[in-house]
């Protein structure tokens, strides 16, 4: 496992600390992860002799991940992202498992699901589905590694539309967070939540016409938006940056309440946003493109139930 390497406060090194203890003490406190997880600061070696490759980093961080073991990991290896956000360049959307292939030139799938880390590691049960573009082989091997009487996995035949699902619901958690920060109640969080789901569709179906109306219904899909907009972290931040009237940054509240760990929904937004307005999307969009006017600053978070109470009801 490669580790970020960081000097913890009382002058030790993480994977230090987590070789010892069997413990990712800053990440994961509480958790044991086995002795067989060896933490490694050195990012080549780690992934040298591997032909299987998990990547589940924060998306900002992957392009240049990628970049550093080009032309070092073996040509027989398999990669699978759980690394949910997506890249924006000049020449449109690229989805990180699209970036995972591209820049290393080998097959890879993804694996999302309504899964927050803290309840998997101790075991309660919870479900993930796995997209695979082609190789059924590839992904059964993935089903069969991840896959626990607490882990249920399961396969579908469409890797951009699993990887679009635990992508887009970052950006409606974040809408959720603004509503439980303006205390709007249950009711209009559902609301929220049914009209994200919507445009989470219709965004992908827009950008990869093969995305399967059935993939929304996996693990990877309704699932996951509703955990994410009740106990996820996109969620939390989001709810104190209302309950601060749009005054402190996300920056500044993801630093303070996350203790290093990275928000992916205000970057989702701001990506998502990017490719709207570039598209002239943007008046399909209105949760989408309000999301990111709110956790930018242009507008406040009151704006997300305002645009809601104007919006047709047949949407
Ligand atoms: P957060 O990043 O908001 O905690 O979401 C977790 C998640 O993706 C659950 O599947």
């Amino acid at each position: 496992m490669w580790v970020y390497e960081e000097t913890l406060p009382n002058g030790e090194k993480l994977t230090d600390v987590i070789n010892q203890t069997n413990e990712n003490v800053k990440y994961l406190p509480g958790i044991k992860l086995g002795k067989n997880v060896v933490a490694d600061p050195d990012l080549e070696n780690a992934v040298r002799d591997a032909n299987m490759l998990v990547f589940v980093t924060p998306h900002q961080f992957m392009e240049g991940i990628c970049k550093r073991i080009a032309g070092k990991i073996r040509a027989d290896a398999e990669a699978i992202s759980l690394v949910k956000g997506m890249e924006v360049k000049m020449e449109g959307p690229c989805m990180i498992s699209t970036l995972i292939s591209e820049e290393l030139g080998i097959n890879c799938s993804v694996l999302m699901g309504a899964n927050i880390a803290n309840e998997i590691a101790v075991e309660k049960f919870s479900e993930a589905t796995v997209g695979y573009r082609q190789n059924r082989e590839a992904a059964e091997r993935w089903v069969q590694l991840f896959y626990t009487h607490y882990f249920i996995v399961t396969a579908v035949q469409d890797v951009e539309g699993v990887e679009l699902c635990g992508t887009l619901k970052n950006v409606v958690a974040i809408a959720a967070g603004f509503v439980d920060g303006l205390e709007m109640g249950n009711n209009t969080k559902a609301a929220i939540m049914r009209l994200g789901l919507r445009e989470m569709k219709a965004f992908s179906k827009l950008l990869f016409p093969s995305v399967k109306d059935s993939t929304f219904f996996e693990s990877c899909g309704v699932a996951d938006l509703i955990t994410t907009c009740l106990g996820g972290r996109n969620r939390k931040v989001a709810e104190a940056y209302a309950k601060n009237g749009g005054k402190r940054s996300f920056d500044e509240l993801e630093a303070e309440m996350l203790q290093g760990q990275k928000l992916q929904g205000v970057s989702t937004a701001r990506e998502v946003y990017e490719v709207l307005s570039h598209r002239g999307w943007l008046e399909l969009f209105p949760l989408f493109s309000t999301v990111h006017e709110i956790s930018s600053g242009l507008l406040p978070p009151s704006a997300i139930v305002e645009y809601s109470e104007k919006l047709p009801r047949s949407f």
